[in-house]
């Protein structure tokens, strides 16, 4: 025990661990991009469970299945904190993945996108924009009317916008005419007919800050977008500070991580989650990093 901090040795040694984060696809690299700006001095092992993305069509029993199979891997790997950075299997496997592994600190994007959408909204009015099994679990709903409980919620489900985000397919007409077809119920049509809109809207899927400039376009002008990737780095790096598993406040704070201080996982096709994962993460993903596994 580090008498001093209060800290113990196993707690140094779970310190040097990464942070394990799973999704579907590549889509949670969205949230592994705000987690490497909020938290520069932790390294990061992302599972993306491609082989078998996606989630948003698949019944909750099937997600929940893969959630814990990913959750297992990382957890095998060693991992100090898993963050489920996937809408669709917080929603569908929080809990189940929290009760099956009491010994890792897990949190989902649910709360801290719920959080971010109170905050940023003025009228109470949000809509939540999701694949078709977040939206089914009502999840968001639920997270939001415990912090708001006037709030009145508008959900959308826009199942269309994972696949066009993965094909880059995220401006232009085509993005925005789709994005209208699933939109403009909520926003166009109602401001026509003088009815009040949302002021608020969710990006409640790992892939849609991809496009959130068509979003935005057909949401209009005053509509805030919030997504939980900010939220959620936020959230980890109070939980790590509280349970003195910050890297930052260590022994090791200030030592520079080596390169591949960021490893990921994909269940298929290494090029393609390599090449997706490019676009998600807005940077160069070293083939050396990035392995095939079998979960
Ligand atoms: N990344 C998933 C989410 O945030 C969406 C993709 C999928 O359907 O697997 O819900």
């Amino acid at each position: 025990m580090l008498a001093s901090q209060g800290i113990t040795s196993a707690q140094s040694a779970l310190r040097e661990l990464p942070i394990g984060l799973f999704d579907s696809g590549v889509g949670g690299m969205t949230v592994l991009r705000a987690m490497r700006g909020i938290l520069p001095n932790e390294s990061f092992l992302y599972l993306g469970d491609t082989a078998r993305s996606p989630y948003g069509p698949k019944s909750v029993e099937t997600v929940q299945e893969y959630a814990l199979e990913a959750a297992a891997e990382l957890l095998r790997r060693g991992i100090k904190m898993l963050v489920i950075a996937c809408n669709t299997a917080t929603a569908a496997a929080l809990e189940k993945i929290r009760d099956t592994f009491p010994q890792i600190e897990t949190i989902g994007v649910i709360e801290p996108g719920a959080e971010a959408a109170c905050r940023a909204t003025h009228t109470g009015r949000i809509a939540v924009i999701a694949t078709h099994g977040t939206i089914r679990g009502r999840a968001y709903e639920q997270a939001i009317l415990r912090r708001m409980p006037q709030a009145e919620l508008f959900p959308v489900p826009c199942p269309l916008f994972v696949a066009m985000a993965e094909d880059g397919l995220v401006e232009g007409p085509l993005a925005t005419g789709i994005a209208a077809r699933y939109l403009d119920p909520v926003f166009r049509i109602p401001r026509e007919q003088g009815l009040e809109t949302p002021d608020t809207l969710v990006l409640a899927c790992t892939h849609f800050p991809l496009l959130q400039s068509a979003i935005a376009e057909v949401a209009g002008p005053g509509v805030t977008l919030v997504d939980s990737a900010t939220n959620t780095a936020r959230a980890v790096k109070k939980i790590l500070r509280e349970k003195h598993l910050d890297r930052g406040s260590g022994p090791s704070a200030g030592i520079p991580l080596c390169p591949g201080s960021t490893r990921f996982l994909t269940t298929d096709d290494t090029d393609r989650f390599t090449r997706l994962g490019e676009l998600f993460l807005g940077m160069t993903l070293a083939p050396c990093t990035v392995e095939l596994v079998k979960i």
